[in-house]
């Protein structure tokens, strides 16, 4: 009976050397541990033993039985290991550092315009912060002076999570998130930000509305910021973006987070002012709304609106974007028609 175990061990182990692939591991470990395995028909033996022999021949079935199912444990892994040696041996090798000789990607136009726009007013001392999509309500809306049940919130059609966060709707919903991470500027200096980001409103879509669009906020708090710094930053900034001076008109605006609120309209770069369907017949595109920080917004922002104070601006970029390059429906830029979309490129 002894005899017998090893000889079943030993060819196991034979056995086990010429394997390689799972469906084999698996053949061996019927042929062995298997109802009519090897180790199991031994098992059955037993009782026909002599009894001084049965306990021996017991415990050493035992053990050859543990020794058989650890290596074939055992094995499982080094197959799995081989199995990743080959892909490694298999796979193509790249070598990054060769140019490319396809032309690479190209930068949206949206990029294009938002990259501008950071480097003017990186230049101007702003610092660029991201923002978060998913925003909770209180950042939304109730800290920019929104609180709930405000007639406000139905400007924005907004889409709701089930848990109960919500896409923002503007970029506004990251103010409060900066002022308390920045906390308000030392004396005689000032606080200057820009957070571009991807906004989502449920709108009806036409060549002017999208449900997903860019916008571009900033915001300047310091002791002594008035309306002329204001419309001073406005006028760089389409100025720069133009590259001439473009026609603007102020209007007032309303928008519960700033106070005075203003509208700055651009004439239509599309038909110049004639009227057409981008500028819904009226040669004007609303394209800023601004104004000067609502002291309720600054004080949520743990901001003192008593000695502080600030204006924001919420520029719409995807609209600047199309009065730039002159793209008549808005909803190329999501579009994903990379033949119309390269064409911005610079
Ligand atoms: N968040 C406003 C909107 O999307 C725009 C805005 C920003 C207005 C900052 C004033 C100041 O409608």
């Amino acid at each position: 009976m002894l005899e017998n175990l090893d000889k079943i061990r030993s060819k196991f182990s034979e056995e086990l050397k010429a394997i390689d692939s799972n469906d084999k591991l698996e053949k061996l470990r019927v042929a062995f541990l298997g109802k009519k395995g090897l180790v199991t028909e031994e098992l059955k033996n037993i009782k026909n033993l002599a009894n001084d022999v049965k306990k021996v021949a017991g415990k050493e079935l035992n053990i050859l039985k543990n020794e058989i199912e650890a290596a074939i444990a055992q094995y499982q892994k080094t197959l799995e290991e081989m199995e990743y040696q080959k892909e490694i041996d298999n796979a193509e090798v790249y070598d990054y550092s060769i140019p490319s000789e396809k032309p690479v990607g190209t930068l949206h136009p949206i990029s294009i315009v938002q990259k501008q726009i950071e480097d003017i007013f990186k230049t101007m001392g702003f610092v660029i912060e991201d923002g978060l999509e998913i925003q909770t309500e209180y950042n939304n809306f109730e800290a920019v002076n929104i609180p709930k049940n405000h007639p406000a919130r139905d400007m924005q059609d907004t889409y709701y999570l089930e848990n109960g966060q919500i896409l923002k709707t503007h970029t506004s919903a990251a103010q409060n998130t900066i002022m308390k991470k920045y906390g308000a500027p030392n004396p005689g200096e000032t606080l200057k930000v820009l957070f571009p980001g991807r906004c989502f409103r449920n709108e009806n879509l036409d060549a002017s509305h999208e449900n997903t669009f860019f916008q571009l906020e900033g915001m300047m708090i310091g002791e002594d910021i008035s309306i002329s710094n204001l419309i001073y930053f406005m006028r760089v900034l389409l100025t720069e973006v133009f590259e001439r001076d473009v026609k603007v008109r102020l209007r007032p605006g309303y928008f519960p987070f700033v106070e005075p609120g203003f509208e700055l309209d651009i004439n239509c770069e599309i038909c110049g002012g004639d009227g057409c369907t981008t500028c819904k017949n009226t040669g004007w595109i609303e394209l800023l709304p601004c104004g000067m920080i609502h002291p309720n917004v600054l004080s949520m922002g743990g901001i003192d609106p008593e000695k502080y104070t600030g204006f924001a601006f919420g520029l719409g970029l995807t609209r600047l974007a199309m009065m730039k390059y002159n793209i008549k429906d808005i909803r190329l830029f999501n579009g994903g028609n990379l033949k119309q979309l390269k064409q911005f490129v610079k």
